[in-house]
């Protein structure tokens, strides 16, 4: 019988993550943060893990799809004992995918009933009332973690917390501003197409008014970059949209890009891989995605990212950037 709290990797991995945001954390001059969505448990994400584990990095993002449990509890447990020798050194920070929903017709209907169990994100620091979504500093960096599979209609909670917590951020304590959702809003994959839409025409002003620097997703296995968007345009205001769902789940990858390419997407690619971002100082930052080539790590696509925080011409005159 498996145990839902009493597993050794449950508690090292919560408390580490809880005593570390429960204190000040010591910033350098360079945060360094991997990102990684749909891990899954297959030899590629022993692969990723291998690569990241072999880095530097001060906190590991993942927007969703851990373990790929889907109500089988013990792959839970497996999960949580594959990545525990990063997930205690580490902050290991997530929201959930579809593969966290795990509602189960006639036997459960509590959704997200394991993955709020398992792993519990310190929500109620950032006032919300829900695991599925919150938010954190670290190091010059506001992030703000969206569940893709809850409400978020204007009137949804969701919606109301995301709009307090964005209208809260101080860009001269936080230059930088990045979000994580699982299922992309800006996709030019075959996969999932659209899954994302209706979330994106709900709240996709919210980032822009707000000058979200990136938005990270996962869902779609394969990585894809975007330019800066608002609304299906491109915007020099808008966040850089990338997807990074590429990190070794069981259900392979997602080989088909549509045809003609986007005028609107950079860099697209159907490797398992991770991605690193660099923030060098409130205005500059480096993000580099690492193609698994075998068991090595190579360097695929990079890109020199400037903070929208600095940007003049992309805030109303009554809030300059010198204000910020
Ligand atoms: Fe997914």
């Amino acid at each position: 019988m498996t145990s839902w709290v009493g597993s050794d990797y449950f508690h090292t991995t919560i408390l580490f993550v809880r005593i570390k945001f429960s204190c000040q954390i010591n910033v350098r001059l360079v945060f360094l943060c991997d990102i990684e969505g749909d891990l899954g448990q297959t030899e590629w994400t022993a692969a990723t893990l291998s690569q990241i584990k072999s880095q530097d990095y001060d906190v590991f993002l993942l927007p969703g799809d851990l373990s790929y449990a889907d109500t089988s509890q013990p792959l839970w447990d497996s999960f949580g004992r594959l990545v525990e020798p990063l997930a205690s050194q580490r902050p290991w920070m997530v929201t959930e995918g579809n593969h966290e929903i795990e509602f189960f017709p006639i036997f459960e209907h509590t959704t997200f009933k394991s993955y709020n169990a398992r792993w519990l994100m310190p929500h109620t620091e950032s006032l919300s009332d829900s695991n599925l979504y919150y938010s954190f500093d670290v190091a010059g960096v506001h992030t703000v973690m969206l569940g893709s599979y809850t409400d978020f209609d204007s009137d949804s909670d969701q919606y109301q917390w995301l709009q307090a917590d964005l209208a809260k951020v101080d860009r001269k304590t936080t230059p930088w501003v990045v979000v994580l959702l699982h299922a992309p809003w800006y996709n030019t994959n075959e996969a999932h197409e659209g899954e994302g839409e209706s979330m994106r025409v709900a709240m996709e002003s919210l980032l822009f008014s707000a000058r979200v620097d990136v938005v990270f997703s996962g869902h779609v296995h394969a990585y894809e970059r975007f330019k800066r968007v608002y609304n299906n345009k491109a915007d020099q205001c808008g966040p850089i949209y990338i997807t990074i769902g590429d990190g070794g789940n069981r259900e392979g990858l997602a080989l088909s890009f549509k045809k003609p390419p986007s005028p609107l997407s950079e860099f697209r690619e159907s490797s398992f891989g991770h991605g690193r971002l660099k923030v060098m100082d409130g205005k500059r930052a480096h993000w580099s995605w690492h193609r698994n080539n075998d068991s090595n790590s190579l360097l695929a696509d990079e890109v020199w990212l400037e903070s929208l925080s600095t940007s003049s011409s992309c805030w109303p005159s009554s809030r300059s950037s010198d204000e910020l």
